[in-house]
């Protein structure tokens, strides 16, 4: 496995490859990150994954600094899990100059949900997303479905911009309790780790009452909430949406969504100090 810290030297490297299968990711690797590694390998001719913790989508007083940085242990991972290329610059070299050029996504899409509660998150997400699908050039690229409205983001801003990228879903993993995977859940103390399981059994709970004819969203979204609450949660949204572009089903359609793998629940709640978010297809 090479490591590559540089545009330059990437752009050298790959230069013989036709078709860059590319993973991108921000470190702290987890077994979701390693599957979507091995879901890369047989869809590309080189496997690159990028280690980049970018500034621009964190708000000032998130975690950018106490991102938990693994460097030693990822690089292991990635090399067991068959990863051939790991792109890792420095945020001098990426964002030489501060970055005045960005990616806006529409609002429509990029405003709500995560984006309500973290304004600029999307375009942050994008602007980099972008510069990285300029630096490796992929053919395929792979992102967790557990950031549901990122993947969808990104699928669209590929597909306007008309970039000849292929963008990839891979399955949310979950621990043995039903937690999602996520980088952030290092942050969680003991008992938080226990507790945290609860937010996949909120959505879990709304799911089975859409599939059972429950049509009444708000006093579904609230029971939710309302039981996470009560167990010392702090939730941002707990809600249905439509699969396709996460906007809000009208009350006439959410059966019939319900029962033709039409819609998405998606939930965001903080345990202590650690937002966690989750969804799960209905
Ligand atoms: O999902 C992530 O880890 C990040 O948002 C991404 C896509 C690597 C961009 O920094």
């Amino acid at each position: 496995m090479k490591i590559i810290k540089t545009i330059v030297e990437l752009r050298e490297h790959l230069a013989t490859f036709r078709h860059p299968a590319f993973v991108p990711t921000m470190g702290n690797l987890h077994d979701g990150h390693l599957a979507l590694v091995r879901q890369a390998k047989p869809l590309g001719d080189v496997v690159v994954v990028s280690i980049f913790v970018n500034r621009l989508q964190f708000l000032p007083h998130e975690d950018f600094d106490t991102y938990p940085r693994t460097w030693e242990a990822d690089c292991q991972a990635l090399d067991a899990a068959g990863c051939d290329v790991v792109f890792a610059p420095s945020e001098k070299e990426l964002y030489p100059q501060p970055q005045g050029f960005t990616v806006q996504p529409p609002t429509d899409l990029a405003n709500m949900l995560e984006g309500h509660f973290r304004p600029g998150f999307f375009g942050g997400v994008c602007t980099v997303v972008m510069k990285l699908f300029a630096c490796v050039q992929p053919r395929v690229a792979l992102f967790g479905q557990k950031d549901y409205q990122q993947l969808m983001v990104i699928g669209r801003m590929v597909e306007q911009f008309a970039l000849p990228i292929q963008v990839i879903g891979g399955q949310t993993l979950r621990a043995q309790d039903g937690l999602a995977l996520s980088s952030r859940n290092n942050y969680l103390t003991p008992g938080e780790r226990q507790e945290a399981v609860q937010l996949s059994m909120a959505l879990k709970t709304m799911a089975q009452a859409l599939r059972q004819g429950e049509a009444n969203l708000s006093a579904l979204e609230a029971r939710a909430m309302q039981t996470l609450e009560a167990r010392g949660w702090n939730p941002d949204y707990l809600t249905v949406r439509q699969r396709h572009n996460l906007q809000v089903p009208a009350a006439t359609e959410v059966a019939l969504m319900a029962s033709n793998a039409g819609l998405v629940v998606l939930g965001a709640a903080r345990i202590g100090s650690t937002r966690l978010i989750d969804n799960l297809e209905v």
